[in-house]
């Protein structure tokens, strides 16, 4: 297993990255990270239109491939596992039994990690719109570029937290049936009505505070919820990973609730938050490492496979 090249593929969404990891006695030695995105594309058309996505992919790939290859001074008959995104997955590597906190455009999920290559338990998710989701469709409706949750994490840095937007599902009632799963609709639609009344009222929308206000509600369901499941789980690892994940209110706020909690939190650095090979390879060198055995080259697609469901 030592010494062994994983090639991690990912084209799940609007990068096409391609990872290159070294499997060590030690631990894993990322080689390349190479990315090619074709998010201007979709800003074009304010959303990712899957087929503009996979002609995009089709077009990035090979260069994306030998500019990997080149930069990690390896060929393709070196590598000896190919890990590629066939649904949504998780960033790796993890440390033993840890919680994993999932938030990406199309995710918001709370995840029990006994082993990440064959132990995974989904304990909840978000009900109707995932965090990035909502930013993006918040983002969109205060008049900001796609993909809306960058723009507004910067626009909140430059706010105050002067409105009360709702916190979806953190009611005493909600406690027995959804402790563990999101709902970002309601905070959402909020942000949407009282834009709408101040508009009506002829009175300037204050974008920053607005901004602020809802990264504040987001981030506050996010944290509360984990670090009340890692404490109910006595879990004293939380591991936070997808594209939302490179929110700076999330991170800060989880940052200072888990260090109270006495909680590690690991966040990877932003370059890795959002859709990259990286992540891909490094999952797949800790699946080879525990023996899983290969899919067949004819692997299909599945995107509403599970995110506890993992092969090479
Ligand atoms: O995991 P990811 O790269 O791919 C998809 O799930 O599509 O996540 C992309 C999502 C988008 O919704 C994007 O707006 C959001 O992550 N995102 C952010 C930030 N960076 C990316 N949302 C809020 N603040 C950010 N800094």
């Amino acid at each position: 297993m030592s010494g062994s090249l994983v090639l991690g593929i990912e084209t799940s969404c609007d990068e096409t990255g391609v990872g290159l990891v070294r499997v060590g006695d030690a631990g894993n030695e990322l080689l390349v990270d190479a990315i090619a995105s074709s998010v201007d594309e979709h800003a074009r058309f304010g959303g990712i239109i899957p087929e503009v996505a996979s002609r995009a992919h089709l077009e990035a790939m090979v260069p994306t491939l030998q500019r990997a290859l080149a930069e990690a001074e390896v060929e393709l008959g070196d590598v000896d596992a190919i890990a590629v995104t066939a649904g949504p997955g998780l960033v790796g590597p993890f440390p033993e039994r840890c919680l994993a906190l999932v938030v990406s455009g199309g995710h918001s999920s709370l995840l029990l990690v006994d082993d990440i290559a064959t132990g995974v338990t989904e304990l909840g998710q978000t009900l109707d719109d995932a965090a990035g989701e909502a930013f993006d469709k918040v983002g969109r409706l205060l008049g900001l570029p796609y993909p809306g949750g960058p723009h507004i994490d910067r626009l909140a840095q430059q706010g105050a937290v002067t409105i009360r937007f709702p916190r979806g599902l953190t009611a005493a009632k909600d406690q027995a049936a959804h402790a563990y799963d999101f709902s970002f609709s309601g905070p959402k639609t909020a942000v949407a009505r009282w834009v709408e009344a101040r508009q009506d009222a002829g009175e300037e929308v204050p974008l920053p505070d607005v901004a602020a206000s809802f990264a504040e509600a987001v981030a506050d369901v996010l944290t509360a919820k984990t670090v009340a499941a890692c404490r109910r789980l006595e879990v004293d690892t939380l591991v936070i990973g997808g594209g939302f994940s490179a929110n700076s209110q999330l991170r800060a706020m989880a940052q200072e609730r888990c260090a109270a909690a006495g909680i590690t939190v690991r966040i990877p650095p932003i370059r890795f938050c959002t859709d990259n090979g990286a992540m891909i390879a490094a999952l797949g060198a800790a699946v080879l490492r525990r023996g899983v055995p290969a899919s067949r080259l004819d692997l299909p697609v599945d995107s509403s496979m599970p995110l506890t469901r993992i092969t090479v």
